[in-house]
């Protein structure tokens, strides 16, 4: 057999496929683009998903591709055999209503043997249980009845990818590698089959005859046209063709091994292999997937990249890695991929920073884990038990990351069992949560139904005609709507936007004469937009012609707000860097919405510069023109693309001089001039390494603007208040006087300065902010310092304190307790004590929210009569479970126990009563 290299394979298998017409389609994103029920892309059919069930137009009817895929299901026997990797790329021909079992068979077979260069003789194939055409279609090109195996639902049945869509029987082809790679039992008996778990027959291509439609409730519908999915993955057509025992030991996989033996200065054997196989992987899959936007994070898709870097991290410890460690080979890595994903080499040093952070980020808890499962393993065994529970080990999981394995290891060193059962309940509860909450409420009204393409009228229009094409009712399809009815329109054209690229759906009304539909949301199904709304009066009946009005200000607003949001890409871009990638977006009438890639909080500084550079945009008025490109050309203009979004073979250029150039099915101005002007409401985080700006245009920053000064009126009106009654005279300078813009000059400044205008405004509400929360503190303090001088002066108090006066003779020794007061409250009250007479030992306490005081202090002569504050506050302290000291006549101090007041109080007054009277001295 030849030895090929991985990219050669790749070549013969995609070249081979274009000669017989099929067109060469790129891998798709990780990130499955518009299917929230699929966590990633794990298969090359699933950027064809709705080509299978016919739901869109078709470009080409037969297509091959070399997909990147990420399956994270077997993740725990990863590294520990030889064939299961997380990431792989996946060979594949399509056939979307074109050729079927005939021709798919032919071309497995052809390319094969005569291309790849596999021994047919070697070849074995697996039919589905009651799939007598594609056997007799393999005995017709020469495999024998004894090579074709029958194999049930389980084995020979695929799909859908997701939780609908295309599936159907399958039929695979093995390579025979021998009796001896066979399992001890298998190799003696000779007789295992394709099926047989042992080594000896490996499958390295399945061809899916797709005739059903799953619906999202498991149903089978036959689909409108047959279709072809096959899949081969590279990687293991690459050990076979090798003649290696691993997919490790191929050539790019064991090139990538080499970099960490290089780096870690171990060789790569037989006893560290699972380590090097676990890294290798990992680095993988961790690179394509924050690559393709997705980010280590704590849930969803996010959580299973950042579990990929906790595992990586745990077995290069076993390779002596203590610092982080992966980020170093993310150059070499991609040296060896970039000629097939271009769009790795140009994301380079984000990729880097992002794997240092997470590594980082793991170390840090790393250290905590190992503490805690020492902690856990104590108290399993001080409970008397000798299990070590799936529940804890699901938390160290969990929590630290640490790989089940792993932990099994570490507990079985202390003599622990490991309760594998609880830990698989536990991980398959958490698995159903991560697959529940990417399940999105997606709409499948088409399925089943003809789906032709609605027209979208709404670029140049908000108004047109359009023909009923199908209505539904309570998720059925219906021949009519009547009044009261809440349902679904389906047209054949409209001006309705249907909610896509971040900006929400139109609303409006659609009406004939006398009926009317009131349209309160317009989403898309594939190639079909759909109207949902109630009939507010009439019927209407399919293939009624109708007037379709979209609400013209609410559209003029996300207008606005979506031309603005290019323009704050533009400015991110420009002004932060080329790491700025978008991560979602929202727009609708009142705000807008950006997420994007970048890992520190925005200044300031920055906001001001950006929210500048989107104005000044807009007051260069440029014209916002729109193109639509085949992709390959819009590539070539630069234009910026989302992440996740799913572009078709013609996609729209928006292009706003040289501000902005961005791939976009939106709805935009005309010229930038329109938006008006740009204010920037808020700057945060929606998760780590990505910042979000709020924002609002045109109409909608007056009235933000309208709206935050009548608030600040008011703030600073309910301050004034508050101010007179608290500190009535003493306040007084303390008032605000407030001269703010009213609404309507606010209007008028704004339309005729613009910009200028935005920055004044900003400017001048950030000072009022400034200057309230300042007069607040102030006059805290002012109150504060009435407060303590009301007391201080109270004569009641005064009084009252005299007459609880123990009178020794030679000493009055004057006592009492408070609550609330600070102690230079209380040493202010001493001092208006003492002045009243000689011979005095004040002795005050107060009881506060979380805390207790004590200020002790005395006439001078009280000093020579053996009386020490600070040693008497010392034990009261003591007593309050604090501490405390000071001078022979003066001392304070405090302590939590507040509950102790009481007595330390008493026992201060019983010392010096002692003293005072000789009984101690
Ligand atoms: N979609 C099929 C698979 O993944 C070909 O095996």
């Amino acid at each position: 057999m030849k030895r090929q290299s991985v990219s050669e394979i790749r070549e013969i298998f995609l070249n081979y496929f274009k000669d017989k017409a099929h067109s060469v389609v790129s891998s798709s994103s990780l990130l499955p683009a518009g299917d929230p029920t699929l966590l990633f892309t794990t298969a090359g059919m699933v950027q064809f998903k709705p080509f299978f069930t016919g739901a869109v137009e078709l470009p080409y009817t037969r297509a091959t591709s070399c997909q990147k895929c990420l399956r994270t299901t077997d993740l725990e026997v990863v590294g520990r055999t030889e064939r299961h990797c997380t990431f792989f790329e996946m060979l594949g021909n399509f056939s979307f209503g074109d050729y079927f079992k005939e021709e798919a068979i032919e071309y497995a077979l052809d390319c094969s043997v005569n291309h790849l260069g596999f021994d047919k003789e070697k070849i074995w194939v697996t039919v589905y249980t009651d799939d007598d055409e594609a056997e007799k279609i393999w005995l017709g090109k020469g495999i024998p009845k004894e090579r074709i195996t029958r194999l049930g639902k389980k084995d020979n049945f695929w799909g859908p990818a997701g939780d609908s869509g295309a599936c159907g029987p399958c039929s695979e082809l093995y390579l025979d590698r021998g009796v001896e790679k066979g399992g001890p039992d298998c190799a003696k008996s000779g007789t295992c089959k394709p099926g047989c778990d042992c080594d000896r027959f490996l499958e390295f291509w399945n061809i899916v005859f797709n005739q059903f439609n799953q619906d999202t409730e498991g149903n089978l519908h036959p689909l409108k046209q047959t279709g072809i999915d096959t899949g081969s993955g590279l990687e293991r057509v690459a050990l076979l063709l090798q003649g290696v025992d691993s997919v490790y030991d191929t050539d790019e996989l064991r090139k990538i091994i080499s970099f960490f033996e290089e780096l870690s200065g171990i060789t790569y054997s037989q006893e560290n292999k699972t380590a090097f196989r676990v890294v290798t992987d990992h680095i993988r899959s961790v690179l394509f997937s924050i690559s393709d936007g997705i980010y280590p994070d704590r849930t969803g898709r996010g959580y299973v990249i950042r579990r990929l870097i906790r595992r990586a991290t745990l077995f290069g410890r076993k390779l002596n890695f203590k610092e982080p460690f992966l980020y170093k080979l993310v150059d070499q890595v991609i040296e060896i991929y970039k000629v097939r994903y271009p769009e790795l080499a140009k994301n380079s040093a984000s990729l880097k920073k992002t794997i240092l952070a997470e590594e980082e980020l793991f170390l840090k808890t790393l250290e905590l884990g190992l503490e805690k499962i020492e902690a856990l393993v104590q108290k399993t065994k001080s409970s008397g038990k000798t299990l070590f529970s799936g529940a804890d080990a699901f938390l160290l999981y969990g929590t630290y990351g640490f790989p089940a394995e792993m932990t099994e290891e570490i507990v079985a060193e202390q003599g622990l069992d490991f309760d594998k059962t609880g830990f698989q309940e536990e991980l398959e509860k958490d698995r159903q949560f991560s697959r529940e909450s990417w399940k999105a409420n997606k709409i499948s009204l088409m399925t089943g139904q003809s789906a032709d393409k609605t027209e979208f009228l709404g670029y140049d229009s908000v108004s047109g005609k359009g023909n009923i094409a199908h209505l539904f009712y309570e998720n059925r399809s219906v021949p009519s709507l009547k009044e009261g009815q809440s349902g679904a329109v389906v047209l054949n054209q409209t001006p309705f936007y249907p909610e896509g690229g971040g900006q929400v759906g139109d609303i409006g009304f659609l009406r004939q004469g006398k009926n009317v539909f009131k349209v309160l949301d317009t989403q898309k199904e594939n190639d079909s937009i759909i109207h949902f709304g109630e009939v507010l009066s009439g019927e209407f009946t399919t293939g009624q012609e109708l007037d379709a009005e979209v609400e013209q200000t609410r559209r003029e607003r996300l207008r606005f707000h979506h031309s603005g949001t290019h323009l704050l890409n533009g400015a991110l871009r420009n002004l932060l860097g080329d790491h700025v990638l978008q991560k979602g977006s929202i727009v609708s009438p009142e705000y807008l919405r950006f997420d994007f890639s970048h890992s520190s909080a925005l200044t300031n500084e920055e906001i001001r510069k950006i929210e500048s550079w989107v104005n000044e945009s807009i007051r260069k008025d440029f014209l916002v023109e729109t193109k639509e490109l085949a992709i390959d050309e819009a590539k070539k203009t630069g234009a910026v693309a989302t992440f996740g979004e799913k572009y078709g073979e013609k996609v729209r250029v928006v292009q706003m001089g040289d501000a902005s150039v961005e791939f976009c099915g939106g709805t935009h101005v005309s010229h930038t001039g329109e938006i008006g002007y740009f204010f920037i409401k808020k700057e945060s985080s929606p998760g780590a390494g990505n910042r979000r700006i709020e924002g609002v245009c045109g109409p909608a920053v007056i009235e933000t603007f309208q709206n935050r000064f009548a608030e600040l009126t008011e703030a600073v009106q309910n301050l004034n208040l508050k101010i007179k009654s608290e500190l009535g005279e003493e306040g007084k300078n303390l008032l605000i006087t407030l001269k703010v813009p009213g609404p309507d000059e606010i209007r008028e400044t704004l339309e005729k300065d613009g910009a200028t205008a935005v920055t004044f405004f900003r400017d001048l509400s950030e000072s009022i902010d400034l200057q309230v929360e300042e007069t607040t503190s102030l006059s805290l303090k002012a109150k504060k310092s009435l407060e303590s001088r009301d007391f201080e002066n109270n004569s009641a108090v005064i009084e009252k304190v005299f007459s609880s006066a123990v009178d020794t003779g030679a000493a009055k020794i004057l006592f009492a307790i408070f609550e609330d007061k600070d102690p230079n409250s209380l040493k202010g009250l001493s001092d208006n004590l003492k002045v009243r007479e000689k011979n005095l030992l004040v002795i005050l306490g107060s009881r506060n929210a979380d805390n207790a005081s004590v200020v002790i202090t005395c006439s001078s002569e009280l000093t020579s009569k053996g009386i020490h504050c600070g040693n008497l506050v010392k034990a009261a302290c003591e007593t309050l479970g604090g501490k405390g000291g000071g001078k022979p006549d003066m001392a304070q101090g405090g302590g939590k126990e507040k509950q102790n007041l009481d007595s330390a109080i008493q026992s201060a007054v019983d010392e010096a009563k002692q003293i005072l009277t000789g009984e101690r001295v």
